[in-house]
């Protein structure tokens, strides 16, 4: 959480600035704020305000500043309330070094509480303006060992750009647990919380790795560990993501575009996948063939919306690759001991790759000695790096709040690996293969039906908008749709919506049902179909709302419906696929009639890099 940007060079900072928080904003909106450096006289021009971006440019309509060299900052609260006040950058007493920072310190308060000693005047109640002022305090000519000397202190995950007014040629960085990617210009360097903020005017970028230190001039960027102070060589990778990808591209807003990239995407991943009719993944060696062989357990970890897609690949691993499979929620696995040993494979899905829970989860499960692989859609991620295998999802930047082509990214990926797996463990026949691809292949088209039909939503959507309280059915694999559906709902339309089990509805969320309920039923064909329209006879008997989600060609369930909305025939495995777009759609309708922000729905961030 949080979107940090920092540039040094030719340019007028200011623009370049504003444009890079413009990417990140989906990292935080409670506030946003800049500071350059005035090349004449060398003191520090501040600007902050409360709320998105949009406040703060308004502010800064008009203002044009020579400078070349400045830091902003996108902020989702933490420590102290959405204010001006406690907007970044914050400034040390002299208003002679500014600091911005994503994370926490966690040992903030007894820092403060010596400085506060030592005659510091605060101006915010966060915890990241203490960092500013202990640079101060060991400031004595060299702001970078000052700024060691003050990291060395502090406790927490942290990415900080640092400026002095008296070194004004220089962008001091550091970076622990949080993201920090540097952007390697041609006389113009950047820092950045991620790629896209850079890309509009470098695509080679260095990683920084945790408690690294980056100093960063106009024409050179030197690394150093913070344990031996000696400079580290890095390599430079090259960003493959276009500028486009970034954009709205016509659309109102990203998540609508990113609803209408999953045919593409979908086509993209069966492209770099599948080769000579087989699995293939680019990562994975003949070593971690052999490593996945023999695993006796696999455990899938993640949050949220990969959390979701988890326990569709759970369905998808026991069924075909036949290899007992647990799902857990990052935050609960990292505490409760996991028995999880070195014969296992631990499974991290993640959009960003950044999540705190899920990063945390990973180190638990290394430290146990299993095998890690990662599925993360962010290349060169914290968790890309940090586990023994990695399978990029390649959805291209995902910049709406709520997760849409990532999801569908992360279960064909699943379907993917699950057959991938199932080759490996010899527990599925050749023919079988060839059947279960062909029928992949066809996905593609089949979402881009789904897309064609989005006016089928308007009247259940024009219907139901006001309402507050949803209830998503669904069963087998369309269970952990109807969990994804309810979280799509709630997330941007701020109503409440509750996903489960059909089977689970007469043991206690049947008293709900009256003539106001509206209920989504996930009921393509499938093993369970005929006891999801018994569920859905007992809904309707009890006089409740209803829209289903149905196969082409279905008739049971449209008897029994208010509204329908078909998916093309296909497996049950890919109706989960499938069904979860109506869905999407369903709520992105639902937000835009409530006039919520679509992208940047309230109290949330993108990548929840705090636990
Ligand atoms: O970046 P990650 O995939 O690790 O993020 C996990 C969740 O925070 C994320 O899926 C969240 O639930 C989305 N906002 C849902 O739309």
């Amino acid at each position: 959480m949080c979107g940090i940007v920092g540039y040094i060079g030719a340019r007028k900072a200011l623009p370049v600035l504003i444009q890079g928080l413009e990417q990140l904003e989906y990292r935080g909106y409670d506030s946003a704020g800049v500071v350059c450096i005035n090349p004449t006289n060398h003191s520090l021009f501040l600007a902050k305000e409360k709320g998105k971006l949009g406040q703060l440019k308004s502010v800064l309509n008009g203002v044009s500043l020579a400078s070349t060299t400045g830091i902003a900052h996108t902020r989702w609260a933490t420590h102290g309330a959405p204010s001006k006040a406690n907007a970044h950058p914050h400034e040390d007493c002299k208003r002679r070094i500014a600091l911005v920072h994503n994370g926490i310190i966690e040992n903030y308060q007894e820092i403060k509480h010596k400085l506060l000693k030592k005659g510091h005047r605060f101006r915010s109640e966060t915890d990241t303006e203490i960092a500013v002022h202990l640079i101060e305090e060991y400031y004595d000519g060299d702001v970078e060992q000052a700024f060691r000397k003050a990291v060395g202190e502090l406790k927490g995950y942290f990415a900080f750009v640092v400026l002095s007014a008296d070194e004004p040629g220089k962008l001091f960085v550091f970076k622990r647990s949080n993201p920090m990617v540097i952007g390697v210009g041609n006389g113009e360097n950047f820092a950045a919380s991620d790629v896209t903020a850079i890309i509009p005017y470098t695509r080679k970028v260095i990683y920084l790795e945790d408690d690294e230190f980056a100093v960063l001039e106009r024409d050179s960027i030197t690394i150093s560990s913070r344990a031996s102070h000696k400079p580290i060589r890095k390599t430079i990778s090259e960003v493959k993501w276009s500028v486009d990808e970034a954009k709205k591209g016509g659309f109102p807003n990203f998540m609508l575009k990113e609803i209408y990239e999953q045919p593409r995407v979908a086509e993209e991943t069966l492209a770099k996948r599948l080769k000579n009719g087989k699995v293939w993944f680019d990562t994975l060696d003949s070593k971690a063939e052999a490593h996945l062989k023999k695993i006796r357990k696999v455990f899938v970890v993640s949050c949220g919306t990969a959390y979701h897609a988890g326990l569709v690949g759970r369905y998808m691993l026991e069924e075909y690759a036949k290899v007992p499979t647990e799902v857990q929620v990052s935050s609960e696995f990292r505490y409760v001991d996991p028995l999880v040993t070195k014969e296992d494979l631990v499974i991290l899905i993640t959009q960003s790759g950044e999540t705190a829970d899920t990063i945390a989860a990973l180190r638990e499960a290394r430290a146990k000695g299993a095998c890690t692989l990662a599925i993360v859609n962010v290349v060169g991620s914290t968790i890309a790096r940090e586990a023994d295998y990695v399978i990029y999802t390649h959805a291209g930047p995902e910049i709406g709040v709520a997760s849409t082509k990532a999801y569908i990214a992360q279960l064909l990926t699943f379907a993917l690996f699950t057959i991938y797996l199932a080759c490996l463990r010899k527990t599925v026949s050749a023919g079988f293969v060839a059947s279960y691809l062909k029928e992949m292949r066809k996905l593609p088209k089949a979402i881009t039906t789904i897309l064609h039909r989005e006016k089928l939503l308007e009247p259940p959507a024009k219907t139901l908008f006001k309402n507050k309280n949803f209830l998503f059915l669904g069963r087998g694999y369309n269970f952990p749709t109807a969990l994804e559906g309810a979280l799509k709902l709630k997330e941007i339309s701020y109503a409440h919506a509750h996903g489960y089990a059909a089977g689970e509805m007469k043991h206690g969320p049947i008293a709900l049902i009256d003539s106001t309920q509206p209920v989504i039923c996930i009921a393509p064909f499938s093993k369970t179909y005929e006891k999801m329209v018994s569920n859905i006879q007992e809904i309707k008997a009890r006089k409740a709302i209803v829209l289903s989600i149905t196969t082409e060609g279905d008739k049971s369930v449209k008897q029994l419906s208010d509204w329908v909305f078909p998916i093309p025939k296909m497996s049950e495995i890919f109706s989960s696929i499938l069904s979860v777009i109506p869905l999407q759609l369903f709520a992105y309708k639902i937000s835009v009639k409530n006039h919520r922000d679509v992208d940047q729905p309230r109290n949330l961030a993108k990548s929840v890099t705090v636990e």
